[in-house]
């Protein structure tokens, strides 16, 4: 466990303030754990170090990281007037997507059903650059012009389990969130916004097979699809993201597990593609990334990307990687 934690490489999400304080709780947890398990003296020891060693090594990546990136986000955002609505932001990808907004000096603006989460997501934050209304996609009547006011872009990582759980509490199910709330969301949108980005899944054209048949027992992927496809004929620009089997976070339960996998493993690069072709996993750290990005990148324009994490280095945060990631998939 030990050798994990000290092989840990930055995460995207230590370099927002905010995910980065919370990468420290997580190893305060990590260290108050280490020091109440002390049947074997010797092993608690030995892994309070290797706490000691990956806490110094996290707080000086953290604090490299965060000044490089602000250079270079002030260098290409000078005064950014772009407007990001994220839908879906205190879940897992929206979290990640907002951290790196606000990192970034970019306005954001949510809809959360519950807006006191944003508080306790993102701190206190300036108004001018986060926003907060309360909002439910399920209902039309929420999706109140006066949200959208000044949007340019829009983010919506809006979903719920795919079989029957507590989140489908209310009828909030996979029909009312990827299927109505979509909808309602879309057709509430300015014919001004620059680019709708919309998080969906890998399988959703592949219902009749396996596994994706099982995925889809309650739907979830055939209403995902008909959110994808309303929002291509909706005449907006789009870019629609379909993510693999998501790991990487939530980064709201907070546990030693979390940790382990939130932290663990080298699955950094990317795979891109069209088609609904890849079958893996994409870590939400990359799936938030590729939605930043999309924003501003104009091949990525009226687009249908797959996202898959492998193992290896990945782009990071550079556009121009991500350029080349989107443009390679467009001839394969
Ligand atoms: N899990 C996977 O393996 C997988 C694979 C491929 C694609 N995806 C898709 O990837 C996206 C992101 O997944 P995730 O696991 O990061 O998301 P998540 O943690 O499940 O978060 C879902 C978000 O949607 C919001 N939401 C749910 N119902 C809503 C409603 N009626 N009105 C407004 N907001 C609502 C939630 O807000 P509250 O805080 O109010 O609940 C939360 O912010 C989702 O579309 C998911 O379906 C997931």
């Amino acid at each position: 466990m030990a050798s994990t934690t000290l092989t840990l490489p930055l995460p995207f999400a230590q370099r927002h303030h905010r995910v980065s304080q919370r990468q420290v709780f997580f190893f305060t947890k990590f260290r108050n754990r280490v020091s109440t398990s002390s049947s074997a003296s010797k092993r608690s020891c030995s892994l309070k170090r290797a706490y000691a060693r990956a806490r110094n090594a996290l707080n000086e990546q953290v604090v490299e990281a965060q000044s490089s990136d602000s250079r270079k986000d002030t260098q290409r955002n000078p005064s950014s007037s772009k407007l990001v609505l994220v839908v879906g932001g205190s879940g897992g990808v929206g979290q990640l997507v907002v951290a790196s907004l606000l990192q970034r000096n970019v306005k954001s603006r949510l809809i959360l059903r519950d807006p006191e989460k944003a508080t306790e997501l993102f701190g206190e934050q300036d108004k001018e650059k986060l926003q907060v209304f309360k909002g439910d996609t399920r209902k039309q009547e929420d999706m109140d012009p006066s949200i959208f006011e000044g949007v340019t872009h829009v983010i919506c990582c809006t979903g719920t389990t795919a079989f029957p759980s507590r989140r489908w509490d209310d009828d909030n199910t996979p029909e009312r969130v990827d299927w109505v709330g979509v909808k309602n969301l879309v057709s509430a949108l300015p014919s001004s916004v620059k680019r709708v980005v919309l998080v969906s899944s890998i399988g959703v054209t592949k219902i009749n097979e396996l596994p994706w048949s099982i995925m889809n027992l309650f739907g979830v992927l055939k209403y995902k699809k008909m959110g994808e496809d309303f929002l291509r004929s909706s005449g907006l620009p789009f870019t629609i993201i379909r993510a693999g089997r998501l790991t990487d976070g939530p980064y709201t339960s907070y546990d030693l597990n979390t940790l382990i996998k939130a932290t663990a493993g080298q699955r950094r690069a990317v795979l891109v593609g069209q088609g609904d072709k890849l079958v893996g996993e994409a870590s939400r750290i990359v799936v938030a990334e590729a939605c930043v990005q999309a924003l501003d990148l104009e091949v990525t324009e009226n687009q249908v990307y797959e996202v898959n994490s492998v193992e290896g280095e990945g782009p990071g945060n550079e556009a121009e990687k991500w350029q080349e990631l989107f443009k390679a998939a467009h001839s394969r």
